[in-house]
């Protein structure tokens, strides 16, 4: 990052937002940054946390490798010691030198090189990913690295070689392919992506899992995504090497790619670090679209805002982008759908529209997402979605939704249980749902919360949201108490915090409930969001009870004037009402 010297400190490009003009401060006396334009700033450790997207513990270890302090906690934490980690991280970005030089130079690489720029892989790009070229021999990378130093073991290690079943010795686990470095956010190479050229199976060999490498957790590209993720707030998820580096090639900066694996719990937690917006990129075939129907659920429990991005039948996000052009995959991009969306059109495709039996079906699959939607924000909007969508009863709807989620608490009976001991069956009707985690809170109340936990994060947000949400209209005594609290606080011009908060509350037990709402690491750039989505939800509530209140007294009222004016009323609360969906 080019930083000029002025004054007392040094100014440059502020890698967190969009600028054309420098205002990023960095003070070397005080060892701090600040950004004039977006406000951010912190020392050293929060620069990493937030630039490098590591967790804070992870901040120190690096800091403390460049400072040549060594932290003790991570031999025991990853089983390995840092000492390994350092060799194999050694022998991997040795082998993507090597690669990188057979694939320029190598006696037989003028074929691949070939082969690449058919791909449509510039130059440039080919250099930018190092892309390589594994000589067609045993020993090739295991000759080169003994003479640079690198001991087998090492090497074996780092998954580059295998030992030789029989005798001993080892040999190349790479051979006549392809070679793409696998880096980490930390531009470390942690493995390889290898695409055969002679059509031996299988098509794409990877490193197997090293000290440093993990399919499950690995997000092919990141390391050139980052920035470009981190100012656009949006991450898109290809399926494969090749999609990724001519994606890049056409400006598509913050595109990724999962190694040949499902969408995992851990890549959401690296994704949802880098961009609140996901956008999955799913070859334009019907494994595709499977793929994509099996990872959907695991983003309903994220709070991750998911996209679902169709490509033209038979067409791969590189060929969408040679063959049609940079336009063409905005376009798909731009059209991408909702995730309730997308998940309604799967169901119908696969249905087919038309009949009720047809009808309940999708229902039934739609259910299914609702219930792992755990945000009850998000599922009370998207149970109104999907309501609207497949025009059915939002009550009905609703009643389905409570059923299927009581069935799945009911579903693990211990043995014990048998028919007959009475107590254990299930009330008709009113059963309880607090059985398991799939219970549904009252999404008032826990929008309520949100809002809360939010506002506690970004206090500059509460004239706002007192104009939008009312105390009355905070949907419990605890919510409003403590709604009203943080009010208080910032008419007095105090600073609002979950500190002054929980202090002003003292031993009232509702203090607790803030503690457990303030959430330390809530990220401030996803306040807003929050908020606006916490606050429509209860200004769809007062609507909802608005309506209530007015068919209950147009059906007790005996004047005709009246009940007409309340029908007018009752209409333009219906329209508020639609229009906050
Ligand atoms: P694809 O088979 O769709 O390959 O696998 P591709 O990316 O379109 O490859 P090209 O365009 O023919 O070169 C998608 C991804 O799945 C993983 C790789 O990450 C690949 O990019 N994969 C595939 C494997 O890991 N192993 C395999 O044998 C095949
Ligand atoms: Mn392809």
């Amino acid at each position: 990052m080019p930083l000029k010297r002025s004054g007392a400190s040094f100014k440059g490009l502020c890698p967190f937002h969009n600028e054309k003009t420098p205002s990023f401060h960095v003070n070397p006396a005080r060892q701090i940054f600040h950004c004039f334009g977006c406000h951010k700033g912190g020392d050293v450790f929060s620069f990493l946390v937030e630039h490098d997207k590591v967790t804070f513990p992870e901040a120190l270890r690096i800091l403390g490798e460049r400072a040549g302090i060594r932290l003790d906690y991570e031999s025991s934490q990853n089983g390995v010691g840092s000492g390994q980690r350092a060799a194999v991280l050694k022998a991997n970005a040795f082998a993507a030198d090597f690669y990188h030089r057979s694939w320029l130079e190598g006696a037989h690489s003028a074929g691949v090189r070939a082969y690449v720029e058919k791909r449509g892989i510039s130059a440039g790009t080919a250099a930018q990913f190092k892309i390589g070229y594994a000589p067609e021999a045993w020993e090739a990378l295991l000759g080169n690295a003994r003479r640079a130093g690198i001991d087998d073991k090492t090497l074996e290690l780092a998954g580059l070689v295998s030992p030789r079943s029989e005798g001993h010795g080892h040999y190349d686990r790479f051979r006549n392919r392809l070679m793409f470095p696998i880096w980490d956010g930390r531009n470390e190479v942690i493995g390889f992506g290898a695409r055969t050229l002679d059509g031996r199976e299988p098509k794409y060999l990877n490193s197997p899992e090293t000290p440093v490498f993990s399919k499950g957790r690995c997000l092919y590209g990141l390391n050139f995504a980052r920035s470009a993720a981190a100012k656009t707030n949006a991450l898109a998820i290809v399926e494969g090497y090749t999609d990724v580096v001519v994606a890049h090639q056409f400006g598509f900066a913050n595109v990724v790619a999962t190694l040949g694996t499902a969408l995992t719990e851990e890549h959401l937690r690296v994704l949802r670090r880098y961009g609140e917006r996901v956008y999955v990129v799913y070859d334009g075939d019907a494994a595709g679209e499977k793929a994509a129907d099996r990872s959907l659920d695991l983003f309903l429990r994220e709070n991750v805002e998911l996209r679902v991005v169709t490509l033209p039948a038979g067409l791969d996000p590189d060929e969408v982008l040679l063959q049609r052009g940079a336009e063409a995959f905005q376009a798909c991009l731009d059209a991408a759908k909702e995730l309730f969306d997308y998940r309604l059109d799967v169901a119908v495709r696969r249905f087919g529209a038309g009949s009720l039996a047809t009808q309940a079906q999708v229902i039934d699959e739609i259910l299914g997402s609702l219930l792992a939607t755990t945000n009850p924000v998000r599922r009370d909007l998207s149970v109104m979605h999907v309501a609207g969508a497949l025009r059915v009863d939002e009550k009905t709807l609703r009643l389905r939704l409570r059923e299927r989620s009581a069935a799945r608490a009911a579903l693990p009976r211990p043995a014990s249980a048998a028919p007959g001991t009475g107590a254990s069956a299930p009330a008709s009707g009113g059963a309880p749902l607090r059985a398991s985690g799939a219970r549904l809170r009252d999404p008032a109340i826990e929008a309520a919360e949100w809002l809360i936990e939010a506002l506690l994060a970004a206090p500059e947000a509460i004239p706002m949201v007192r104009e939008r949400v009312p105390l009355e209209d905070f949907p419990d005594d605890g919510t409003r108490r403590i709604a009203g609290t943080i009010f208080d606080l910032a008419d007095s011009g105090h600073e609002v915090t979950a500190a002054a908060v929980t202090t002003i509350l003292g031993d009232d037990p509702l203090a607790r409930r803030v503690i457990e709402l303030a959430d330390q690491e809530f990220p401030r750039e996803r306040a807003a969001t929050r908020i606006d989505e916490s606050a429509r939800t209860l200004e769809i509530v007062r609507l909802k009870a608005q309506a209530a209140e007015h068919k209950r007294r147009m059906i007790v009222s005996t004047d005709p004037e009246e009940k007409t004016r309340l029908a007018m009323e009752l209409e333009s609360i219906r329209k508020a009402q639609h229009e906050k969906l």
